[in-house]
């Protein structure tokens, strides 16, 4: 595990533009694993900044980690519609290529197998993206999350409901959703974790240095042999590895970064 320390968010989603856009430089059919919520704007704001060049993004596959239950693709709060407003809209990609799960399936188990078969027949993620919640979730892998599961419905603690109420627009945050199992996020083959802000350090912490647990479904990340986390200086406050991550990187030639 990396974990590279940057002064500021925008600076996490400059570098983390770098690596998505190596990923989709180096396979012909690149599949790539999207978060949704605050911590990737500004690494989809770059990914945008840099597409006026030209992102190899027409032979690109998309997964979406999560989606609310009940709320249909084109509702203002679905991710679906989030990621297409803040990335694949502006992007250019092209519907076919984006996939999420359907949170109106009506065999919701049906959905979430057929949402494992589909990144399966895609041949799997290249790079997936995550966030970190407050309560120190991956995907909406809660905490007591089981480290092996798939795709599955999940319930939301009060906390994350509170965390996402900013998103909805009379503050109601849907109880249940589907998202990839920590499983699936494990099978990806390079994890690329952004954390952010003041506000996420006691959870980055618990995630990154103390004995992976099912309650604190970040600490999963410890077990996958290629993850890069991202991180501003607020949410490394309360790392005591801190100083050795900074020294580690700015030693680091730069063929060997990332
Ligand atoms: C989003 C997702 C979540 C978020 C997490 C952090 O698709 O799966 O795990 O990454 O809740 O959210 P923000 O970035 O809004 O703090």
């Amino acid at each position: 595990m990396e974990v590279v320390i940057l002064p500021t968010a925008i600076d996490v989603g400059e570098l983390a533009a770098d690596v998505v856009v190596r990923h989709l430089q180096s396979s012909a059919r690149p599949v790539v694993g999207l978060a949704t919520g605050s911590t990737p704007l500004p690494l989809y704001r770059e990914l945008l900044s840099r597409s006026t060049n030209g992102l190899p993004v027409d032979a690109a596959t998309l997964f979406l980690l999560d989606e609310y239950v009940g709320l249909p693709a084109d509702h203002p709060s679905s991710y679906r519609r989030f990621i297409g407003e803040q990335l694949t809209d502006g992007l250019g990609v092209a519907p076919r290529s984006l996939h999420g799960p359907d949170g109106c399936a009506p065999d919701l188990p049906a959905e979430a197998a057929r949402y494992e078969a589909a990144i399966a027949a895609a041949g799997g993620i290249d790079v997936q993206i995550l966030g970190l919640g407050s309560d120190g979730h991956i995907g909406f892998n809660e905490p007591g999350s089981s480290l092996a599961s798939r795709t599955r419905i999940k319930t939301l603690t009060e906390q994350t409901r509170r965390d996402n109420a900013r998103f909805f627009a009379d503050g109601e945050v849907p109880l249940h959703v589907i998202t990839q199992g920590i499983g699936t996020i494990l099978d990806a083959r390079h994890l690329l974790l952004l954390v952010t802000g003041a506000h996420k350090a006691g959870a980055a912490a618990r995630a990154l240095e103390e004995p992976v647990t099912t309650m604190v479904p970040g600490s999963a990340v410890q077990l996958h042999p290629h993850v890069t986390v991202l991180m501003d200086e607020p949410a490394a406050t309360q790392l005591t590895l801190a100083d050795y991550h900074r020294a580690t990187w700015s030693a680091k030639p730069p063929w060997q970064r990332l």
